[in-house]
C-alpha cells in the first residue's frame, strides 16, 4: 500500500473509533445509572460514574461500627494519596471498577509499581470499587484494605492484613486466607500486590 492510502486508512480508522465514541455519549441519571451495558463504559466515563458516586460510597462506608476494621482508614483514606488517575475493571475483584489510595507511609514506593519492593511496615491501602450492571445500573461496592504490620506477625501473608467494608458500611465476615490471599500470594515478586492497570497508574 501507498503511503497516502495508508495514512488515509489510518484517518479513518481514528475518525471511525471517535464517530462510534461520541454516537453512544454516556448519559448518568440523578442515580447515577449509566445508558449503556457495564462492559462498554470507558474508564473516563466510569470516573464519570465515580464522581457521581463517591460520596454515597464514603458515607455508606462509615455508617455503622467498624469493629476489627480501623475506623481512622475508613474515615480518612480520601486524604491519602490516590495511586489511580481513573476507575479500571481488570476482571479481578468480581470485575468491579477499582480506585486506590494509600496512606503516606507507603504512597511513595507503592508508586514504584516495581517488582522487588518491600513496602514499609504501616503503610495501609485502600481500594473502593463499584459495579456497572449490564443494564447500566450503577452499585456501590465494598471497600477493600491491605495493611503491612510488623515483620513476623503473619508468615504466611507476608505480613498484610486484609479487611473489607460492604458498601453499607458492615465489615465483611470473610476467611481473609482463603478470599484474599490465595490471589495476593501470586504477586510473590510485588510484595504481593497487583497494581493498577498500567494505563491508570498514577506516578
Ligand atoms: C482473584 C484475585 C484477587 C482476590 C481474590 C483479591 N484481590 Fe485484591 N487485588 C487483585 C489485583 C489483581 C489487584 C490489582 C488490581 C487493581 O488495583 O486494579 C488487587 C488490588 C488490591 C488492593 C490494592 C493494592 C494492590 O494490590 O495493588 C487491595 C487493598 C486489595 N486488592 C485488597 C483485597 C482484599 C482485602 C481481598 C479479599 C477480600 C482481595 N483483595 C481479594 C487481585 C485479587
Amino acid at each position: 500500500m501507498k503511503l497516502a492510502s495508508l495514512l488515509s486508512a489510518a484517518a479513518f480508522a481514528v475518525l471511525a473509533s471517535v464517530g462510534s465514541a461520541s454516537s453512544a455519549g454516556l448519559t448518568i441519571d440523578e442515580n447515577c445509572n449509566v445508558n449503556k451495558p457495564g462492559d462498554e463504559v470507558s474508564y473516563r466515563e466510569a470516573h464519570d460514574v465515580y464522581l457521581c458516586l463517591e460520596r454515597k460510597m464514603f458515607d455508606g462506608y462509615n455508617t455503622g461500627p467498624k469493629r476489627w476494621v480501623n475506623p481512622n482508614h475508613v474515615g480518612q483514606y480520601r486524604t491519602w494519596d490516590p495511586v489511580s488517575t481513573l476507575p479500571a475493571n481488570p476482571g479481578v475483584h468480581s470485575n468491579r471498577f477499582l480506585f486506590s489510595y494509600v496512606n503516606q507511609i507507603g504512597s511513595a514506593t507503592y508508586k514504584q509499581y516495581a517488582e522487588g519492593v518491600s513496602m514499609p511496615v504501616g503503610t495501609v491501602i485502600a481500594k473502593e470499587s463499584f459495579t456497572i450492571t449490564s443494564k447500566g445500573k450503577a452499585k456501590k461496592g465494598p471497600l477493600f484494605f491491605m495493611e503491612k504490620v510488623a515483620p513476623g506477625t503473619s508468615p504466611k501473608t507476608n505480613d498484610w492484613f486484609y479487611t473489607m467494608v460492604n458498601a453499607n458500611g458492615k465489615p465483611a465476615v470473610i476467611n481473609v486466607f482463603k478470599a484474599c490471599n490465595e490471589c495476593h500470594s501470586g504477586f510473590e515478586d510485588t510484595d504481593f500486590l497487583g497494581y493498577p492497570v498500567e494505563e491508570v497508574r498514577r506516578k
